[in-house]
């Protein structure tokens, strides 16, 4: 029987999350990545390989259709075990200024960065509470924090898992779960290299730093959290951000 306990990365495959599943693999996780595109999961199994992480499992699903989500979890339950760490990291933008935002472009990201945390998470909490060990770790960005020009959607989303972490880490601390986000500031990911190089290059002017966070260093912040040293941590934000924003 394998005893290592398994983390479920929401968006597993994306920038940040394939860090995260590769953080968590070196501390010892059996690592399951869910994706919505089918496509680049060969890829990153391949690159799962190459790191010497060989219990590294795969699976599709919309975050955003709590249905599907049950069957997804279903499956894990039944082919790689029951879920002890559940990262939610899957997360999209839409970004425009709101005066010409889409409802199209708010209900997807509300229903992707929100929604989708409660999709997930609804399916693994009891079984984590009945065994009296278990870690939910929200990866809600530093624009959840402070807001941002042009993403009021998503602001608005990441904003909601900051109150969604402390409400639940109040819930379940006594049975042994824990509860709490992290905010990355801008990653070197897809989704930041898409900004404007102009913008972009103003936005890293506004870092301390001086530089993008590079996605391990998030996934180093969720391995810790995820570990044992972490029990009395819960309903924290731990901000990842290079300085750029405090408080
Ligand atoms: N504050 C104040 N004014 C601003 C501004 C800002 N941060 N950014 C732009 N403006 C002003 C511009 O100077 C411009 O003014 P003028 O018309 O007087 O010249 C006006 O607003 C329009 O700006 P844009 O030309 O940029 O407007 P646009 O409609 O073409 O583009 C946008 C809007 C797509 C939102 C673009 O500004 C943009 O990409 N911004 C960055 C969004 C961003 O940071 N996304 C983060 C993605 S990563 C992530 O989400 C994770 C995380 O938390 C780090």
């Amino acid at each position: 029987m394998n005893n290592k306990k398994i983390g479920l990365v929401r968006g597993g495959l994306g920038g940040i999350g394939s860090a995260i599943s590769q953080c968590s693999a070196a501390d010892g996780f059996r690592v399951v990545g869910n994706y919505l595109v089918p496509g680049s999961e060969q890829t990153w199994l391949q690159a799962m390989r190459e790191a010497d992480f060989h219990d590294a499992h795969t699976t599709l699903g919309d975050v955003g259709d709590f249905d599907a989500m049950a069957g997804m979890v279903k499956k894990i339950v039944a082919g790689v075990g029951s879920v002890d760490v559940l990262v939610n990291c899957a997360g999209i933008t839409r970004d425009s200024q709101f005066r010409k935002m889409s409802k199209q472009d708010w209900d997807s990201v509300i229903n992707i960065n929100l929604n989708g945390a409660f999709n997930v998470t609804r399916h693994v909490i009891d079984a984590m509470v009945e065994r009296g060990w278990g870690r939910i770790i929200n990866i809600s960005p530093v624009n959840g924090q402070k807001g941002q020009f042009g993403q009021v959607n998503y602001s608005a989303a990441k904003a909601g898992l900051h109150g969604f972490t402390k409400a639940l880490a109040q819930e379940v601390i006594r049975h042994g779960v824990t509860v709490n986000s992290i905010s990355p500031g801008y990653v070197s990911t897809d989704l930041v290299m898409a900004i404007r190089p102009e913008v972009r290059e103003k936005i890293v002017a506004q870092i301390p730093a001086g530089r993008l966070a590079h996605p391990e260093e998030i996934g180093h912040m969720v391995a810790y959290l995820a570990s044992d040293k972490a029990v009395f941590i819960s309903g924290a934000n731990m901000a990842v951000n290079g300085g750029q924003h405090m408080f």
